[in-house]
């Protein structure tokens, strides 16, 4: 391969931040940029809490929209490297996109809140996370607030998520008494002074038998440390980057994001123990990234919310080679040669257009509706298909209905084409002839997008009754019998999806468990296979 290209695919990390809202994820987000360079000050990436409030008219759905394709992914240079991060939109804005943006990324960086742990929407990126079995690192942040006992924080990340932990440092005092961390590596301790909170902090190395370490962090803090350092040393897992690197083991770190305060040492870290672009599979064998051939996948489609333009963004993540504008490139699944319309980049807030990229690299094209999620884009010759996105587990239910039932074909028209943007999911039920469509968001945004487009674009008023199932499971083995027979609860109902393969709604996780004690032969899974 040529050594300009390699050496360009080989310094690129490209990752994804997952967090409950509020853990801290822009905040720490915007610093890795301050430090890249890519942005002057703190409060470019997003705006201020008071800006995003709770959605209720198109305005704010398309100003939603706008900041989760604005900040869909972010490219900066630190020390050698060129850095990826992608955005994975909380919020209200939480959707199936979330899900699939950690599909295009090469390890996730986990933000927990020191006070509050792990907390629902970490727990469902992270799932996504081990079933792709990419690396996963941990910062714990605003240490600077009182927060909970980092053996314990540790501990529930260990039992919920199910992966053992290795800190990298470790806290000394929290909130008004936290005084720093300790280097478990270099044996010292980075202390930190308080100044009110909100500016950003010098950090200063002391060593671990400084005669002076007892006054710099107090007499207390002094013996807790001590007394920590020992049984971390003789009860932590031990440093594996293998492990790492096959997300097995995550890394801890603990800091302030807010006050700066542990975020360079966490990025310089990560930079080091984070893959390069992975290899990824296909239904040829695994395509090497540094194969000199450029191939991408799309991961996610931007519907344009402006009528006058129903053209859409397709996101691709590049996984071999170097991307030129001006080549040609082959559209396996649509079998057509084609060249890429307006590759561009997104820079924190910015577009460019570009005119080459590498692999690790995500770029948006313009797309005229012929990409579908999970499509693979090769040089002409190539016919490989990457394996595709897994559809995730919708957690919101409605049937709905065209109020005018002359609309009917606009109706399924409109749907259709929002479902292959992979916007919904939608259900139909088996055996009783309903006209009715069951629609499934993993966020509920989705419902008010779908109602503003069916009637914008297609003229088409919906009628919406929300349903009370919150889960939905995959029949892996629907073949092997026959679904009718199933014992299940009366409020259970069997459906089939847009592929015809059967799932099962359910109001409680109880009722699935019921139905698999109940079922022997059932089984059952979160995730739909990839088309
Ligand atoms: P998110 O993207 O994960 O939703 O979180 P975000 O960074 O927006 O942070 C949520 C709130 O927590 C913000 O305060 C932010 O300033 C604060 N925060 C983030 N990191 C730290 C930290 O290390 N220490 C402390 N003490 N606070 C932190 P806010 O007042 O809710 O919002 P804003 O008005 O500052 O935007």
């Amino acid at each position: 391969m040529n050594p300009a290209i390699k050496k360009e695919i080989e310094r690129r990390r490209t990752f994804a931040i997952i967090s409950h809202p509020d853990a801290g994820k822009t905040t720490l987000t915007e610093k890795f940029l301050l430090y890249g360079g890519a942005i002057n000050q703190a409060g470019t990436v997003k705006g201020k809490k008071s800006d995003r409030h709770a959605v209720s008219d198109w305005m704010e759905i398309e100003k939603q929209r706008g900041i989760s394709v604005t900040s869909s992914v972010m490219q900066f240079n630190y020390e050698g490297f060129c850095i990826n991060i992608l955005d994975t939109p909380g919020h209200q804005d939480f959707s199936e996109d979330t899900y699939r943006t950690l599909m295009a990324a090469d390890s996730a960086v986990m933000v927990i809140d020191a006070a509050k742990g792990v907390e629902a929407q970490t727990r469902k990126l992270f799932k996504v996370c081990v079933m792709r079995g990419i690396p996963i690192f941990t910062f714990i942040n605003k240490m600077d607030r009182e927060s909970r006992n980092p053996f314990d924080l540790l501990e529930e990340i260990e039992n919920e998520l199910g992966i053992k932990t290795y800190p990298v440092n470790w806290p000394i005092g929290s909130g008004k008494s936290f005084k720093g961390v300790y280097d478990r590596d270099k044996r010292a301790i980075i202390s930190f002074t308080a100044n009110g909170g909100h500016q950003e902090v010098e950090a200063t190395e002391v060593d671990l038998n400084d005669e002076h370490l007892s006054e710099i962090i107090g007499e207390e803090n002094y013996r807790t440390i001590v007394d920590d350092i020992e049984l971390l040393d003789g009860a932590s897992e031990e440093f594996d980057l293998d492990a790492v690197q096959n997300g097995k083991l995550s890394p801890v770190f603990f800091g302030s994001a807010l006050t700066n305060f542990g975020v360079e040492p966490f990025l310089e870290n990560f930079l080091q123990m984070t893959p390069s672009p992975l290899a990824r599979e296909s239904d040829q064998g695994v395509i090497d990234p540094f194969e000199e051939d450029f191939s991408a996948f799309v991961f996610k489609i931007q519907a344009n919310m402006n009528k006058a333009h129903r053209d859409r963004i397709a996101f691709m993540r590049i996984c071999s080679g170097k991307f030129e504008r001006e080549n040609e490139v082959y559209h396996v699944q649509g079998s057509k040669k084609m060249k890429l319309s307006q590759p561009q980049q997104l820079m924190a807030s910015e577009r460019e257009i570009i005119s080459e990229a590498y692999a690790g690299d995500i770029i948006g094209v313009f797309d005229p509706g012929i990409f579908s999620i999970g499509d693979t884009i090769t040089m002409p010759g190539k016919k490989f298909k990457y394996f595709g996105i897994p559809t995730f587990a919708p957690e919101h239910f409605a049937k709905v209905s065209c109020t005018d039932t002359l609309k009917r074909k606009q109706f399924l028209k409109g749907i259709n084409q929002i479902v292959q943007e992979g916007a919904i999911q939608i259900f139909t039920e088996p055996y009783t002839g309903y006209e009715e469509v069951i629609v499934g968001v993993v966020g509920m945004l989705q419902f008010e997008v779908l109602e503003y487009r069916l009637k914008n674009e297609y003229g088409v008023d919906i009628r919406r009754e929300t349903l009370s199932y919150e889960y939905i499971r995959w029949i892996d083995n629907a073949l092997d019998f026959d679904v009718k027979t199933l014992s299940l609860t009366s409020d259970t109902k069997i459906v089939q999806d847009f592929h015809d393969n059967y799932l099962l709604l359910f109001t409680s996780e109880w009722n699935i468990r019921w139905a698999l004690e109940k079922n022997d032969v059932l089984k059952l899974s979160e995730f739909g296979k990839a088309q």
